[in-house]
């Protein structure tokens, strides 16, 4: 199958650094380049991490460029699951030698955009201002995006572990409002899907088996994540970003829902937060797909396997 030209805007975080190694060593994957947003930490450090990551991991080929230093229209919030370098857990990661593209991360996938001979999917795994801005900027360029992927939002309450804002929208909900009311095909991988996709016991059992550098430094990283995450939440590791990424892989992977969905800009204990309308009430339509469901199983295999292989 032809391999799915993808542009992939994140915040190396953790997990975020599980989708580029998905992303690089996936065949369904075609990576034209990778963007940077702050977000899990400042944008020197999310920018940093991406360059040791890529090279780390043989991709040192695949651009990267340095997008927004703070959200569109707040201070930037730092998230918290990640540690200050925004990659802890892995200090042996070798200073990048590869230089950063020198365009802004905006005018990068701009030009890539319009560089490609078909429409690309955009992933987003990261707050979306890069995204955001790109839209406002050159809307004309629309037509030359297939869909957009994002991990972010939270939907349903279904389990104390959802809490009522998701911090890729809440860190920049003006952008996030954007790219949802823009009238592209917007798939939302939230916290409603990725909660299910957690590492505990068994996952790590499972990645012991894959004794290779790669294995072995994805095991660092969700050493230091599940203690964390473990330590806020009382539960393992979610792999948010790697199931957006997943998803574009094999789509299958998971089920959506369509529904109107709102961002929360006035909320005192909701700002942030991501509204759906699953029953039309607004009489807006839908703008988004949102993930519903996942065969946590599979997106476990799949991780292994591209890992592994
Ligand atoms: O809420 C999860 C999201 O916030 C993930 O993208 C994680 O990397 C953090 O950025
Ligand atoms: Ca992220």
């Amino acid at each position: 199958m032809k391999p799915v030209p993808v542009l992939l805007d994140c915040d190396p975080g953790h997990d975020d650094a599980i989708a580029l190694v998905m992303a690089h060593r996936s065949p369904a994957i075609d990576l034209l380049g990778v963007s940077i947003v702050c977000g899990n930490a400042t944008l020197d450090r999310t920018t940093d991490n991406a360059l040791r990551i890529l090279e780390f991991i043989g991709a040192k080929d695949v651009r990267v460029a340095a997008g927004c230093l703070s959200p569109l229209a707040r201070e930037l919030v730092l998230g918290t699951a990640d540690g200050p370098s925004g990659l802890e857990g892995s200090p042996y990661l070798p200073k990048p030698k590869t230089r950063l593209d020198p365009l802004h991360a905006v005018e990068f996938l701009a030009h890539h955009l319009r560089a490609a001979a078909e429409p690309v999917t955009l992933v987003a795994t990261g707050p979306l201002t890069n995204i955001g801005f790109l839209l406002l900027k050159y809307p004309s360029l629309k037509s030359k995006i297939a869909r957009i992927v994002l991990m972010g939002g939270a939907m349903y309450r279904r389990t104390e572990y959802i809490t009522p804002t998701e911090f890729n929208i809440f860190c920049d909900p003006e952008a996030a409002r954007i790219v949802i009311n823009s009238g592209l095909d917007v798939t939302m991988v939230g916290l409603d899907v990725t909660m299910h996709v957690i590492v505990e016991e068994p996952q790590f059992a499972q990645l012991r088996k894959i004794d290779t550098p790669l294995g072995r430094v994805v095991l660092d990283w969700l050493k230091f994540y599940e203690k964390l995450h473990r330590g806020q939440m009382g539960v393992g590791g979610a792999l948010h970003d790697p199931l957006a990424l997943a998803a574009v892989i094999d789509p299958t992977l998971i089920t959506t829902r369509d529904a109107h969905v709102a961002v929360d800009l006035t909320g005192t204990f909701t700002f942030g937060a991501t509204v759906a309308d699953f029953w039309n009430e607004r009489q807006l339509g839908t703008n988004v797909h949102v993930a519903s469901s996942v065969d946590s199983e599979r997106f476990f295999n799949m991780l292994y396997a591209l890992l592994r292989d």
